[in-house]
Parts: C-alpha cells; structure tokens; sequence
C-alpha cells in the first residue's frame, strides 16, 4: 500500500517519504567534503565491554549510527539488548541517558527480567508504548544518546490503515525514529523478528536504510547463539560474536573451541580426529568423530551428522579407490561434535582419516591436527586461511598439522607446530598408519 507521509507537529523529526529516497536526505545544505569528514566520528565509538558484541560493532557504537537486530522469536534479541543496554549506560556519566522502548513487555516484566540479569544502571531508562507519536515525544522529552526499540514490529503509526507489524508500518515508524536519530546524533537499534522461511519478513524492508544489519541467530551451532554483522557501514561484515544462553542471560563465548571438543585432555581413540575451521575470519577447533562397522543390511548405511552426506560419499569413494580401503560391507558414520553443521572443505582430511582410523581400528595421534581439502583423484590442497587456523591450534596446544605439501612453504615459521605436508590421501595414511 502507498505510506503516507507522517508528520508531528514539534516533534522536530521532520517528515519521513515513503521509500529509501526520501529519507536519506538529511542535510539540505552542500557542504565540502573536508567538513562532511568530520561526522561521523567513527573514532568517538562507545563501547559495551562486552567483546563479543562490540567486535561486532568495529569497537563500539557510533553517534547517530542506526542498527537493526534481527533474529527468530525466542533467539534473545531482548535479553542481549537489555545487557547492552545496561553496559552502553554505564559506559558514560549520568547525564548520557540510555532509554529502552518496549512494545512487547509490560514495564513489570521488563524491569524483573533486568533484574534477573543483574542489570542495573541509574542512566537506563524503560519506556513501554507502542504508539509512536508517544514514543518519539518521550524520546524528545528524555533526550537520551542511544535508544532500543524492542520491536520494530511493535510500534504503529494511527495514520497509517495497516496493523502494526506490517511492511508499512514498519517502514513508516523506523523511518520516523531514523530521521530523529540522524538529525539529533542519537544511536538507536532497532530489534526484529525475522525468520530464515519468510515467515515474519518485515525488518528486512529496513536493511537498506539502516547503518548496520545484525543477525542473531543459532545457525549451524544448536549450543550456541551466532550475532553476523550483515552489512556495517562503520565497521567489519565478516566478524562473528558467539553466546550461550544460560541461567545469566547471555554469556559471552571467547574460547569458541573448546564447546566443539568433546574432551580435550581426551586419550586417542580410533575414529577421532581434531581439524580448525572457520566462522568468519575466526578460526575454530573442530572435532570429527567416525564409526565403521560391518553391516548387517544388503546396502550398508552412510550417515553424516554435521557434514554434508554427499561431501562424505565423494570422500568415501575417494578412500575406496586410493586408500584401497573396503567400505562395501560396512556402515560408515561420521560426526562432527557439539551439534555443529559446517561446509567446510578443509574438514576433509580429518573427515578422511578419522574414517580411515576406525576402519583400521587404529588411532590417530592426539595431539595433530588435520586441515586440507581432499579431490576426487585423492588429492590434498591447501585451504583458505590456513595461517591463522594453524595458530589457533598452536594455542590450543596441537604440536604437529597434517596439512597440504603445496601450502607448507607459505606458513610463516614459527608458529609452534610442527608441518607435515601431504599431497594425497596416500602420503597421509603412510604417515599417519604406517601403510
Ligand atoms: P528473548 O531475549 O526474549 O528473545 P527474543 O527477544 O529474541 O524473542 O529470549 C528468549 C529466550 O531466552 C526465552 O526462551 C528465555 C530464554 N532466557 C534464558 O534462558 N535465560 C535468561 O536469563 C533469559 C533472560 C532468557
Ligand atoms: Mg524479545
């Protein structure tokens, strides 16, 4: 449906045009280039302490700087914000007021979810409303540097004959609180539900508009919560903070590594093997667990839990034709640990030997770690970012890398772990198996 312009008069938020022409004109006066620098200051960034979140951010929250966070119901888009909120508060003296808008919860239940989290502020302010005239005259009023608005879903414009919630809607009230926050140098994020299907779509019509798109999600962990930066304009996409939800709230997770291991002090079983892949730039240490059996079915089962069932047959008729290893009347089950769903080629080699491992019955040293991409002629090549997985497996404690012949000469010397280049599935089973 066509939006109507929306106007309130001594609101100062000035009128917001249907559409992303309309609302990006936030100056009408030309100014030179060596001027315009000055704003944003990206070097002005307040920050929560909270790592996880702020990497995200490019080091914390800009004036001005408008982010949407988006994620399913349930995820813990409330509880982060609210965490944040508090820390963003404190960042600050008094004066710099922080004010959290909720349309979902009643005031009671947002301040006795505060208070189970432990947060507290005296610069934290909470509003419940879902009007949005009331909502930007309360923003008016109170003046605060950084506003959340949880949801974008529940705010709503009478004017306009949609309910709240719809694309309308939700385009018309951000676009009202965007013009407020670019004209008076205030942060706002505004919190939606969106899901992978489609099925609450809505906050995505605002990914253009806003500054910066966060997604929180479980993704390929079920243990743990995934924040993406989508797209940033003041800072990195390709970062990734990792939560755990608990008793607490959300808790930062800093050694993603160790929530993918089973048991690292672990002795060395047949069919367990240790490779490093990544999330984002972050690199992380990943178990591959395998179980080979004789079969007691005409067609013996392959399963893969975590990994790509088809990846896994290519790998094992590759073991089958260049290891000479006979899989044709036994069951073949490979998992990766901690309930994680990767496609990540560089697990290949560890996918292979943990297999070939418990094939032979024989276990693979505890202490190396495997990355490479294995082809069809069984072949190993080297994988992106191999430096920096490497180290965080020096970190961990790994001493040796099975690793591609052809990367070896690229890794910077003293990383801490010893290089084993391979360039085939056979090298690597002549090493590792004495065959
Ligand atoms: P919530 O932040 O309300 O999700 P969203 O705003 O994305 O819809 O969090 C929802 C879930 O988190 C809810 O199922 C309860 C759970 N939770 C905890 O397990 N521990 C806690 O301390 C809190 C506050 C929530
Ligand atoms: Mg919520």
């Amino acid at each position: 449906m066509e939006s109507r312009p929306f106007s309130l008069a001594g609101m100062g938020c000035g009128t917001a045009a249907g559409g992303a022409g309309g609302m990006i004109d936030f100056s009408s006066e030309s100014v030179p280039l060596s001027q315009a620098l000055l704003s944003p200051q990206l070097d002005q960034r307040t920050a929560t302490g909270m790592v996880e979140f702020d990497r995200l951010l490019g080091g914390g929250v800009v004036a001005g700087q408008v982010c949407l966070l988006a994620g399913p119901p349930g995820i813990g888009k409330s509880t982060l914000m609210l965490q944040a909120a508090a820390k963003f508060a404190q960042a600050g003296p008094a004066e710099r007021k922080v004010l959290y808008i909720t349309g979902e919860e009643s005031l009671k239940q947002l301040s006795s979810r505060a208070a189970r989290l432990g947060v507290k502020s005296e610069s934290l302010y909470l509003l419940s409303e879902t009007g949005l005239a009331k909502i930007l005259g309360a923003v008016e009023k109170l003046k605060p540097w950084l506003i959340i608005l949880d949801s974008v879903q529940t705010v709503y414009h009478p004017e306009l004959a949609s309910g709240p919630g719809s694309v309308a809607q939700v385009r018309e009230c951000a676009a009202a609180l965007l013009r407020l926050a670019k004209s008076t140098d205030m942060a706002a994020f505004f919190l939606g539900h969106v899901t992978k299907d489609g099925t609450l779509a809505g906050p995505k019509v605002l990914e253009h508009i806003v500054d910066t798109v966060l997604y929180f999600d479980t993704e390929r962990h079920d243990l743990l919560r995934v924040l993406r930066a989508q797209k940033n304009r003041f800072g990195p996409t390709d970062e990734v903070g990792l939560f755990s939800m608990g008793e607490q709230g959300l808790k930062e997770v800093k050694d993603a590594s160790s929530f993918f291991i089973a048991d690292r002090d672990q002795k060395a079983q047949a069919g367990r093997s240790i490779s490093v892949t990544l999330e984002g730039s972050r690199p992380m240490l990943i178990e591959l667990q395998s179980l080979v059996v004789s079969t007691k079915y005409p067609l013996p089962r392959r399963m893969a839990t975590g990994l790509d069932l088809n990846r896994v047959l290519v790998l094992l008729a590759a073991m089958e034709k260049h290891l000479r290893l006979r899989l044709e009347d036994r069951d073949v089950f490979v998992s990766l640990s901690g309930g994680v769903r990767l496609k990540d080629p560089a697990l290949d080699l560890a996918a292979c030997m943990a297999v070939a491992a418990s094939a032979r019955d024989k276990a693979l040293p505890a202490d190396w770690i495997m990355v490479g991409e294995v082809g069809l002629l069984g072949e190993v090549s080297r994988v992106p970012q191999l430096d920096n997985r490497l180290r965080e497996a020096a970190k961990a404690g790994f001493k040796k890398a099975l690793i591609a012949g052809r990367a070896v000469k690229d890794i910077q010397r003293g990383l801490g772990l010893e290089l084993v280049g391979v360039s085939s599935l056979q090298e690597a089973a002549g090493i590792l198996f004495g065959i």
